[in-house]
C-alpha cells in the first residue's frame, strides 16, 4: 500500500491529508508541515476486542487515598505553583518564549531540589554541559549534586535514567529530542510527541518525577510546546515581556493543585530571584494618579495582586481608530467601549484608544473590566481617579456590575499596600471592608456620574 503523506499542524498538532496555508483546526497561519513519522503509525490492523487481555482490578471511589508526598525546593513562588511541591511521578511540562529564561529557571529548580536532597538529572539538548556548568558557576550553584549530561537521543537517555533512577529527570528542551524509531525530523510534531509520550511513560513506570521544557514557537518549522499539553500531569508557562524584568510561572493545567496560580520572579544578573510581594512590584513605577490610570485589585490563582491599567484616548488621524491592548483582552476591550458608548453615551468613535497593563502582567479576570472602563473614562474626560483608590467589577452588556468572587481578599490586599477606598459592584457587599472606603455601584452609568461628571 502506497504511504499516503500526512500533514499536522506544528502549533495545535491537528492531522490533515493535505497541505493548506492556515490549519483549520487553530487558525494559525504557515503551521501545516509534512510529518513522515504520522503515516508510519497508522490504524491497527485487528481490533482490540478480537484478542483477549487481561482483567482489571476494580476498585470503588470510598477506597482511602493518602494524598501524593511532595518535595518542597524551597523556592515559594515555584512549589505554589507546582500546588505546593512536586509531585513523584508526574510529567509537568515548563513552555515560554526562547529566551525567557526556562533553562535558567529549571537549573535552579534542579539545583534547589538536590539540596532538599533529591536526586536530579538535567539533560541538555541544546547546550554543551560545560556552557550548563558555566551558567551554574555564575549562579552560584556549582556545589549542588545536580547530574548534567548534554544528549538529544532519547533512547540513551532512557538507558541512562533506567539505570540511575533519579527522584527528577529535567529534559531541556523536547523539542531537540530525537526517537530513532520515528521516521521524521527532530523538532517535528511526532518526534516531539513520541519523546513525551516516552519520558511520561518513564515517570509512571519508574516513579521519576520528569520536567519538560518546551518552547513557544511561532512559525510552525517546530512543534510547540501545545502538542504535548494533554500527555503530561501540569502544564505551566514562563511568560515575561522582553525589557521588563518580570517573569511569571503561570499554571494553565495541574493535575495536582489550582490551575490559574501563578509565581512572580525577578531575572536578575544573578539569575531569577523570587517576588514574594508582587503587588508592590508591578505597581511601584506608579507616580502621583493621573488621568488614564487605574489600579485593578485582581486574583491570581489563590492570591490576590493589584495591577495598574493604564488608558490613552486620543484623536484618530486614520479613517479606522486605532485599538491597542497589552495584557488584556482585545475582545473585552471592545465590548467595554461598546457598553460605555450604548449603555453611558460616552462614544470613542474617531479616537485612537491604547490600552496597556503595567510592568508587563497579563490579565485575563473579567473583574478587570471596571478598571479597564474606569482607566478609559479618566483618559477620555482627562479626569484622574481619586489617589488611593482601587477598583473591580465585571460589566454585564446592559451596563450593570456584577459582583466578582474573592472580595474581601481584594480589598485586604488593597488595605495592606496603602490603598483607602475602593470602587465594586453593589452586589458584592463583603462581610468585612478590612478598613477599606467602600462605594458600591449598580451599575456603569454611576460610576460615569460620580467621577466623570457625566451620565
Ligand atoms: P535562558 O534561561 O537561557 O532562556 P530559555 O531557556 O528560556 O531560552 O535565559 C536567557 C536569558 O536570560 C538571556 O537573555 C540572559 C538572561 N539571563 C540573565 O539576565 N541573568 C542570568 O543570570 C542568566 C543565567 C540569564
Ligand atoms: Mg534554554
Amino acid at each position: 500500500m502506497a504511504k499516503s503523506p500526512s500533514y499536522v499542524c506544528a502549533a495545535c498538532g491537528h492531522v490533515t491529508s493535505k497541505w493548506s496555508g492556515r490549519c483549520e483546526a487553530c487558525g494559525e497561519w504557515n503551521t501545516i508541515q509534512e510529518d513522515a513519522g504520522l503515516a508510519a503509525s497508522g490504524p491497527a490492523k485487528k481490533t482490540l476486542g478480537a484478542q483477549r487481555g487481561a482483567a482489571m482490578q476494580l476498585t470503588d471511589l470510598s477506597a482511602q487515598e493518602v494524598p501524593p508526598p511532595r518535595a518542597q525546593s524551597g523556592i515559594a513562588e515555584l512549589d505554589r505553583v507546582l500546588g505546593g511541591g512536586l509531585v513523584p511521578a508526574s510529567a509537568t511540562l515548563v513552555g515560554g518564549d526562547p529566551g525567557i529564561g526556562k533553562s535558567t529557571l529549571l537549573l535552579q529548580a534542579a539545583a534547589s531540589f538536590a539540596r532538599a536532597g533529591l536526586k536530579v538529572v538535567y539533560v541538555s539538548g541544546e547546550e554543551a554541559s560545560a556552557q550548563v556548568r558555566m551558567r551554574a558557576q555564575r549562579l552560584g550553584l556549582a556545589d549542588a549534586s545536580v547530574r548534567l549530561a548534554a544528549e538529544t537521543n532519547l533512547r540513551d537517555i532512557l538507558t541512562t535514567l533506567e539505570a540511575e533512577k533519579p527522584d527528577l529527570a529535567i529534559i531541556d528542551s523536547v523539542q531537540t529530542m530525537w526517537a530513532d524509531n520515528v521516521d521524521s525530523a527532530p523538532g517535528s510534531v511526532s518526534q516531539v510527541r513520541a519523546a513525551a509520550h516516552e519520558l511520561t511513560n518513564f515517570a509512571k513506570r519508574r516513579g521519576t518525577s520528569v520536567i519538560l521544557v518546551g518552547h513557544v514557537t511561532k512559525e510552525g518549522q517546530i512543534a510547540g510546546p501545545r502538542v504535548v499539553e494533554h500527555m503530561v500531569d501540569t502544564v505551566l508557562y514562563f511568560e515575561g515581556e522582553r525589557g521588563h524584568q518580570f517573569r511569571i510561572l503561570r499554571a494553565v493545567k495541574n493535575r495536582f493543585g489550582p490551575a490559574d496560580e501563578i509565581g512572580v520572579f525577578e531575572m536578575t544578573g544573578g539569575g531569577l530571584s523570587e517576588v514574594g510581594n508582587p503587588s508592590a512590584l508591578f505597581l511601584s513605577e506608579r507616580g502621583e494618579p493621573a488621568p488614564g490610570s487605574a489600579v485593578f485589585a485582581g486574583i491570581e490563582g489563590t492570591r490576590p495582586v493589584l495591577v495598574e491599567f493604564q488608558a490613552l484616548v486620543a484623536p484618530t488621524p486614520h479613517s479606522q481608530p486605532r485599538r491597542t491592548v497589552v495584557g488584556w483582552d482585545g475582545g473585552r476591550l471592545a465590548m467595554i467601549l461598546a457598553v460605555l458608548e450604548a449603555r453611558c453615551g460616552i462614544p470613542f468613535a474617531g479616537l485612537d484608544v491604547y490600552l496597556n497593563v503595567a510592568g508587563g502582567m497579563k490579565v485575563s479576570e473579567p473583574a478587570a473590566d471596571l478598571a479597564v472602563a474606569a482607566a478609559l473614562l479618566s483618559a477620555r474626560e482627562d479626569v484622574a481617579l481619586p489617589a488611593e483608590t482601587v477598583v473591580f467589577g465585571e460589566i454585564s452588556l446592559s451596563g450593570a456590575l456584577r459582583p466578582v468572587a474573592q472580595t474581601e481578599a481584594r480589598l485586604r490586599e488593597a488595605a495592606k499596600l496603602g490603598f483607602t477606598a475602593a470602587i465594586a459592584p453593589a452586589g458584592g457587599k463583603p462581610a468585612d471592608a478590612g478598613g477599606m472606603n467602600l462605594r458600591l455601584v449598580p451599575d456603569l452609568v454611576t460610576v460615569v456620574g460620580e467621577h466623570f461628571g457625566a451620565g
